[in-house]
């Protein structure tokens, strides 16, 4: 064995002892964080307004703050689902000046001066929106985890015009993802709502 070799050797095994050293000691926590800086955090962010579903609503958010995670934790409206969080299930979908969109993929600093509508927003008082309406007649739920996000969607395709036939519905309303599989019955549903709609 060369004396280089052993002497690289040598020298890897050190570093590696160091890390193994590193890793030992303990990372700050928050608990260990004096109770002034935890409050002066969890004040730090701007004050925005939302306006969310016809209402001023008035909110200090970090500007890393989704619009899903300003919904659902800070303002309450927890119909909006959160599914993956990274833009694949739609899970989180509302409606934004109307089109619809990924509630965890856009930051809330972000939407401000525009009209937010969840699923808390549709319904007129009592009176159900054809889609809501149509979903529980076409039994178009099982866990109802995809339902809200899948309302809103179908809310939107359905004013894009995106509802010839069956497939089309099917492609436009693929971004929402349903583990139940109840594709069926919510294609019957849009296509339902989509007639009341129209007349
Ligand atoms: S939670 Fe937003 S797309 Fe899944
Ligand atoms: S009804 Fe369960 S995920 Fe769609």
């Amino acid at each position: 064995m060369s004396t280089a070799w052993e002497a690289n050797r040598r020298t890897v095994l050190k570093a590696a002892a160091a890390s193994a050293a590193l890793a030992q000691v303990p990372a700050p926590t928050a608990a260990a964080a004096p109770a002034d800086t935890r409050a002066a955090a969890a004040e730090s962010g701007a004050e925005i307004v939302l306006r969310v579903n016809g209402e001023q609503r008035r909110l200090r958010v970090e500007n890393r703050v989704t619009l899903l995670d300003a919904l659902r934790e800070r303002l309450g409206l927890t119909g909006t689902k959160k599914g993956c969080d990274r833009g694949e299930c739609g899970a989180c979908t509302v409606l934004v000046d109307g089109e619809r969109i990924k509630s965890c993929l856009t930051l809330a600093v972000m939407r401000q001066n525009c009209e937010i509508t969840t699923i808390e927003g549709l319904a007129d008082g009592d009176r159900l929106h054809p889609v809501q309406a149509a979903f529980i007649r076409r039994d178009a739920f099982q866990c109802g985890g995809c339902t809200p996000g899948q309302i809103m969607s179908a809310v939107a395709c359905i004013h894009e015009g995106h509802t010839g036939s069956a497939e089309e519905i099917r492609e436009w309303m693929s971004g929402n993802l349903c583990r139940c599989a109840a594709y069926a019955n919510i294609v019957h549903a849009v296509q339902d709502a989509a007639g009341e709609m129209r007349r």
